[in-house]
């Protein structure tokens, strides 16, 4: 059996996790980056990951559709260990779109260009049905008269509206965003952010953000890292509203109000 029909074979799972995962470890040389780390996300839930820069939050998230091979540990998507050797891993990242806070398109295609090339090209389908799901796709985004438009005639908001349009249409079981607006202007993070709002409904959905008010607003859970683990994961109106660790409480701080916090850290100095 290959690692495909081993992950297309599987029964579904009693329970209901998107991503299961047990002891996560990975270094890179002599520095670990992840220090063992447990999480789990159900079937349509919308998970946040929220923590300070260089936490280790972007290595869980590829080491999740194994762009990242991890050093130790068990990371399952949908039942189906992909830590397993013999796992097909193109068959895994079919099954799981990634945004990137750089929205990586082709510069040389239009919109619909842009998201029915890996269709065609990986999923083998034929260009009328590729062209249709992008359509479906683009309208999901808001972006349905943009369609022969090239990326540098979009903004960064509509480029990345594009992007998550270009991960639907391979139509996967869940997706990992990371930091996905953190390379916009601030005026044009909400349109992207009510996009994956409206996802939300739709979609099992792991998001590294730094918007604390969409964490708020959408996160079913949030999962506060720091230095490599998991400090505390609960309810947002928990963890972000009423954080219990000190760490979260500090980090919370210094992303809902750098002034304050610079004032108070050089207070403690
Ligand atoms: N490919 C790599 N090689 C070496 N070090 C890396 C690599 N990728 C990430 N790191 C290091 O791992 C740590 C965690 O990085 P990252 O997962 O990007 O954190 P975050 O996304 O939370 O900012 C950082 O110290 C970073 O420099
Ligand atoms: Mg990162």
């Amino acid at each position: 059996m290959t690692g495909l029909e081993k992950f297309m074979g599987t029964p579904p799972d009693t329970t209901g996790a998107a991503i299961e995962v047990t002891g996560l470890h990975k270094s890179f040389g002599d520095l670990e980056v992840l220090k063992g780390i447990d999480i789990t996300v159900r079937r349509g839930e919308v998970v946040c990951v929220i923590g300070p820069s260089g936490s280790g939050k972007s290595t869980l998230l590829r080491c999740v559709n194994l762009l990242e091979e991890p050093t130790s540990g068990v990371v399952r998507v949908a039942g189906v260990e992909v830590t397993d050797p013999d796992v097909d891993i193109d068959g895994v990242r079919r099954r799981i779109g990634m945004v990137f806070q750089a929205f990586n398109l082709f510069p040389h295609l239009t919109a619909l260009g842009n998201l029915t090339i890996a269709q065609r090209r990986v999923l083998g389908r034929g260009k009328a049905e590729a062209e249709e799901v992008a359509r479906r796709n683009l309208r999901r985004v808001g972006l349905t008269e943009k369609e022969h438009v090239y990326p540098a005639q979009l903004s960064g908001g509509q480029q990345q509206r594009v992007a998550i349009a270009r991960a639907l249409s391979m139509g996967p079981e869940l997706m990992l965003f990371d930091e996905p607006t953190s390379a916009l202007d601030p005026e044009l993070v909400g349109d992207v952010l009510a996009v994956m709002r409206r996802l939300a409904d739709e979609v099992t959905m792991l998001v590294v953000t730094h918007e604390m008010s969409f964490a708020r607003e959408v996160a079913d859970r949030v999962i506060f890292m720091d230095a490599g683990a998991v400090v505390e994961e609960g309810p947002p109106e928990q963890v972000v509203g009423e954080p219990r660790h000190a760490r979260t409480r500090s980090f919370l701080a210094r992303v809902l109000d750098p002034a304050a916090a610079e004032v108070l850290e050089e207070g403690s100095e």
